[in-house]
């Protein structure tokens, strides 16, 4: 079964290869799918130069892989941005946020000019919600946003001993069936102490390639 997943999940990570721009600074995101895309990068040296990444652990594995990084804000543009995802749905919304990294994942997605999402076909959902949506908060806000989202029909369940790159905590909200991906996006950011939403709905991704056992599905 494990394996079966792998093999999903290495189909569209190489079929991500083909919609990286020769010579372009590629945004690189997070995760065991990523991790197969940095795999193949590495076997191809040359192919990509220079990266900007989405946490220290792809960080650390672009470095081993022979790919310079470079700060965004050094940055003007930024032409791709690719990422795997815990759940899509057909529209290319989003949750992310399984692996902890989703503030700097929406920043980069937010900052690139293309956003292409590669997923295995496990991950895809006629409605967002069956995995915990995580939502990135400030320590000390902990307990006041999980009341919030208690009040809004969510489970908040603190990722204890997880900390973000950016020194945060983790909520996990189980029980929501998000009908209005945006809508609850918007709703969700206005609550203080809220520092990132796993929902991309807002900036959703613009093509989304799914890993399945016949081969890539694009959407
Ligand atoms: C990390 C993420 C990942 O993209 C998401 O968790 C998918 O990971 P994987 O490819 O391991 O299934 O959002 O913050």
């Amino acid at each position: 079964m494990a394996a079966d997943a792998d093999a999903k999940k290495r189909r569209v990570a190489l079929a991500a290869l083909d919609e990286m721009p020769r010579d372009a600074i590629i945004g690189i995101g997070t995760g065991s799918t990523v991790n197969f895309l940095i795999e193949a990068i590495a076997a191809r040296p040359g192919l990509i130069g220079i990266a900007v990444s989405s946490s220290e652990a792809s960080s650390a594995r672009l470095r081993a892989a022979g790919v310079a990084l470079v700060d965004l804000n050094d940055l003007t543009e930024l032409s791709l941005y690719i990422d795997g995802a815990d759940e899509a749905n057909p529209a290319r919304q989003l949750i992310k946020g399984g692996g902890g990294a989703l503030t700097r994942e929406k920043i980069l997605a937010s900052a690139a000019r293309r956003f292409v999402c590669i997923v295995d076909d496990s991950k895809m959902a006629a409605t967002l919600g069956q995995f915990p949506l995580p939502i990135e908060v400030i320590p000390m806000a902990r307990a006041l946003v999980a009341r919030a989202l208690t009040a809004r029909g969510g489970r908040p369940v603190w990722r204890e001993g997880f900390i973000t790159d950016n020194g945060n905590q983790i909520l996990d909200v189980h029980g929501l069936r998000i009908t209005d991906p945006p809508a609850l996006e918007r709703e969700l950011n206005q609550i203080c102490g809220v520092v990132t939403v796993g929902l991309f709905a807002l900036r959703p991704a613009d093509l989304l390639l799914i890993g399945t056992s016949e081969g890539v599905e694009k959407r």
